[in-house]
């Protein structure tokens, strides 16, 4: 960015505009139209009443006795009174339609980002890049979209105004026009340096401010509020926020005094342009080249130019810079769209009798290490299957494969032959139902915490709220079922972490999906109600196959298969028989679980 001149904005510009004008368009066609037409119209009038003003200059400083005079100008004089009225009826009309426009295109630009942003493949959440991009253009990139449009109308305001005076001056007098755009020069050239040195400093700047934000965000955060006074972080918080505040401090203070410098120049260098112009008239007034009545309306003209050309040089800058951030938005939505799934070949098949992944690898972008490694295995319709294992050794990564969340690097998932990855994606996760490790508590009610979304079915989510151990925390709540799961809001409850684990798994319970994933759905439950549930296991294994990962080993054990993961690679697997009689992994694991209940 640090080579961008002049010439690079005026290159950049028509662009700009296109992408205004079509963003204008898709938020309201009519008020784009509008506020052009209405602006060009205005425009035609203000060089009219300008031309009338000739007329009267002209009759006023004719000779003669002076009531004869002004009754010579009088119908110059309603003409320039006719056509200004006229233009400030047209200005302030496109000024209604443009103010209209403006949150429209606030609207359309976030309905557009959000859209794209949840329509991407989950693994963009795991890379740098896409956050850095989704950054900019939320925080900055967003707004200045309709900023962008705004400023692009306001360009065609001011050329409408700065032409309609142009030529004007051009048709009194050819030269001056040459004078008048010369005087306007320094003033551009200030203008595009002090936008970029804005945003340079921003662009360098931008770092230091997304981890001042993010700092500032945990500092009074709910979330991390208990911890922060438990661990008494304030003042080393603090001091890393201050510090960080003051880099950024001094980097902008720096730029100020740097665009300062730069309009100072700029001023004085219009100031002695200025002097020139009215030298220029004053002198080819002496020479006899100007009728007085004409130089009286080129001073007005210039005034009108001078006026349009500084608001026209303060459109483009605004519209430079802002389109400098807009255009963060728009390569944000491309690379977004860019990693979107494609829409599939194949018909999701309903229900399945066998599922197999076979040779299945997969590694984190920007990660070094596979998570999955040729991971091979198999569940049938009906069957519980179980994935144990170490910490990091890649359940909770293979349970997204399977859920359809992240595409393998390397093969293949089937349901009944069909590979699931060439099917659309959220008719496959209509038939998928997970309780994640990682669930969200979502702000909503506890309905819609369970329903999510889906139509209420009041025996599905009496049967999900049974099945999870949710009905005793529905009834401790005092609205029930509407009760808002939201501390941070008036009426708002919160739920323990056990309590919040069973709404996750009625939210799953609750889908009537034929693959049923559950990573860890009893880490927060008591001793009661982690029974409940896995002795639950069979019954919702009568209608779909269950896959279910967890640490307590003996509740494995009435797996029809269990899967022992170990860095990426299944490392054995069968009944727990099978796998106690090898004395492997899972054999350790169980006796050290095992071995703690001894005396
Ligand atoms: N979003 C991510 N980005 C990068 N690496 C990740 C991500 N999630 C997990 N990993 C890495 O992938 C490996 C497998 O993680 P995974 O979450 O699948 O393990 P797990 O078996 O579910 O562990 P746990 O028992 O702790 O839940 C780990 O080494 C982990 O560091
Ligand atoms: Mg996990």
């Amino acid at each position: 960015m640090g080579s961008v001149g002049f010439r690079d904005v005026a290159r950049r510009f028509p662009g700009l505009v296109g992408q205004a004008v079509r963003l204008g368009w898709a938020a309201s066609p009519r008020d784009t139209v509008a506020t052009i037409a209405l602006n060009l119209a205005s425009g035609v009038f203000a060089g009219y009443a300008l031309f009338a003003t000739t007329g009267v200059l002209g009759a006023l400083f004719a000779g003669g006795p002076t009531p004869q005079r002004v009754r010579a100008a009088l119908p110059s004089l309603i003409l320039v009174a006719v056509s200004s009225a006229a233009r400030s009826g047209l200005q302030s009309a496109a000024g209604w339609a443009q103010g209209r426009l403006e949150p429209q295109v606030d609207r359309e630009v976030e309905i557009r980002l959000v859209g794209l942003t949840t329509s991407v493949e989950l693994a963009a959440f795991d890379d740098s890049d896409f956050h850095d991009g989704l950054e900019r253009a939320r925080n900055r990139g967003m707004n200045s979209a309709a900023q962008v449009v705004n400023n692009v109308i306001n360009c065609l305001t001011s050329t409408t105004g700065l032409m309609s005076a142009a030529i004007v001056i051009g048709v009194l007098q050819p030269i001056l026009l040459a004078v008048l755009l010369a005087a306007q020069a320094p003033g551009a050239w200030a203008a595009v340096r002090a936008a970029r040195i804005r945003y340079l400093t921003r662009f360098a700047l931008i770092d230091s401010y997304r981890r001042k934000w993010i700092l500032s965000h945990l500092m009074v955060d709910r979330e991390t509020a208990a911890e922060l006074r438990s661990f008494t972080m304030r003042t080393f918080l603090l001091d890393r926020l201050s510090r960080l505040a003051a880099y950024a401090r001094d980097a902008e203070m720096r730029a100020a005094g740097r665009q300062a410098a730069t309009r100072v120049t700029a001023s004085a260098m219009s100031g002695i342009a200025t002097a020139g112009v009215y030298a220029a008239l004053g002198g080819m007034l002496v020479g006899g080249w100007l009728p007085l009545s004409v130089a009286g309306t080129a001073v007005l003209a210039i005034r009108q130019a001078g006026a349009s050309l500084s608001q026209l040089l303060y459109a483009v800058n605004q519209c430079y810079e802002e389109g400098l951030y807009f255009s963060d938005y728009v390569s944000f939505c491309e690379d977004a769209q860019s990693r979107v799934r494609p829409a599939g070949q194949a018909p999701m098949p309903r229900g399945f009798d066998r599922i197999e992944a076979s040779g299945l690898s997969f590694s984190y972008p920007a990660a070094d290490a596979l998570a999955l490694d040729d991971v091979s295995i198999e569940i049938g319709r009906g069957e519980i299957v179980a994935l144990v294992g170490e910490n990091g050794s890649g359940k909770t990564t293979l349970a997204k494969i399977l859920a359809g969340l992240y595409r393998p690097s390397a093969g293949s998932v089937t349901w009944d032959g069909i590979p699931i990855f060439d099917v659309d994606a959220e008719p496959l996760r209509e038939q998928v139902a997970v309780i994640a490790q990682d669930h969200a508590n979502w702000p909503l009610s506890v309905r819609h915490n369970i329903t999510m979304g889906r139509a209420l079915d009041a025996g599905l989510l009496a049967f999900a709220v049974s099945s999870s151990g949710a009905d005793v925390v529905v009834d401790g709540l005092a609205r029930g079922f509407d009760t808002l799961l939201a501390r941070q809001f008036k009426d708002g409850a919160e739920l323990s972490g056990g309590q919040w684990q069973r709404i996750a798994a009625a939210r799953a319970f609750y889908r009537t999906a034929p693959l049923l994933i559950m990573d860890e759905p009893t880490a927060a439950l008591d001793a009661r109600a982690e029974h409940a549930l896995f002795s639950s296991l069979r019954r919702h294994a009568e209608t779909r196959s269950v896959v279910i990962i967890t640490h307590r080993l003996a509740s494995v054990r009435q797996a029809d298969r269990i899967y022992v993961l170990a860095h990426g690679k299944v490392v054995e697997s069968g009944r727990h028989p099978e796998l106690m009689a090898l004395g492997g992994q899972y054999a350790e694991l169980y006796g050290l679980q095992a071995s703690q209940y001894e005396p």
